[in-house]
């Protein structure tokens, strides 16, 4: 059985299911639907009839999907698209595992069904300039951030979307812009520290406007 999509408590008459007050509704990626009984007994399968076409730009690129409006975007990516970067962790909005940016503003893309996307998302697959990394993932490598690397994208992604609008972060600045991402193997020092030498890389850039810097000493060489 393919990905579930999680459970939606119904009404057992919807179904005809006199015997029942209410029921579950599982719906599975591959437009599977189950209607099941509390104690998970299979009383109803078919397939999902609401499934809709829609059109949306990811990583600068227009894409049209299939799917069930109720369908998260991370699914969407995961799935559909086969951008697998953007990560599932708790599936609630809680740990920022899938944080993608959606107009440039970063959202969980794990509660965000794809009928509610309005604008164009960007996934840590496009952050780098064709093959120029982005100044954060530089700076990532260079401070050796990742230890399991399970959260690191959607950490990057809350600290690309602080960088847009504040280029000099202190560090009150960063602990707040990436408080909802949760890294287990606690890389918070090595984030913050890379944080910094990205943002000094920008306002080098914009005062030189060179390239060159050296972001694991926090100078420009
Ligand atoms: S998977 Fe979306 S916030 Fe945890
Ligand atoms: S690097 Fe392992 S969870 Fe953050």
């Amino acid at each position: 059985m393919s990905q579930n999509y999680g459970k939606k408590s119904k009404r057992a008459d919807n179904y005809q299911l006199g015997s029942y007050t209410s029921v579950s509704e599982i719906l599975f990626q591959n437009a599977t639907l189950l209607v099941t009984s509390d104690s998970g007994v299979i009383l109803k399968r078919g397939i999902d009839e609401k499934m809709a076409k829609y059109e949306i730009t990811v990583n600068a690129e227009k894409k049209i999907v299939e799917a069930n409006p109720d369908m998260p975007l991370l699914w969407v990516l995961r799935d559909k698209l086969k951008l697998t970067g953007t990560k599932y962790g708790c599936g609630i909005a809680q740990c920022g595992a899938c944080t993608v940016h959606v107009e440039g503003v970063p959202v969980r893309s794990c509660m965000l069904p794809i009928s509610a996307v309005s604008g164009s998302v960007t996934t840590i697959e496009g952050l780098a300039n064709g093959g120029n990394l982005h100044p954060l993932q530089t700076a990532w490598i260079d401070h050796d951030v990742p230890q399991c690397g399970y959260c690191q994208s959607g950490q990057i992604m809350s600290a690309a979307a602080l960088l847009e609008n504040n280029r000099a972060p202190t560090d009150n600045d960063i602990d707040e812009a990436l408080a909802g991402n949760y890294c287990r193997c606690g890389t918070y020092i090595r984030i913050r520290a890379a944080v910094h030498s990205a943002a000094l890389y920008y306002r080098a850039d914009e005062q030189t406007d060179t390239h060159v810097i050296d972001t694991k000493n926090g100078g420009a060489s």
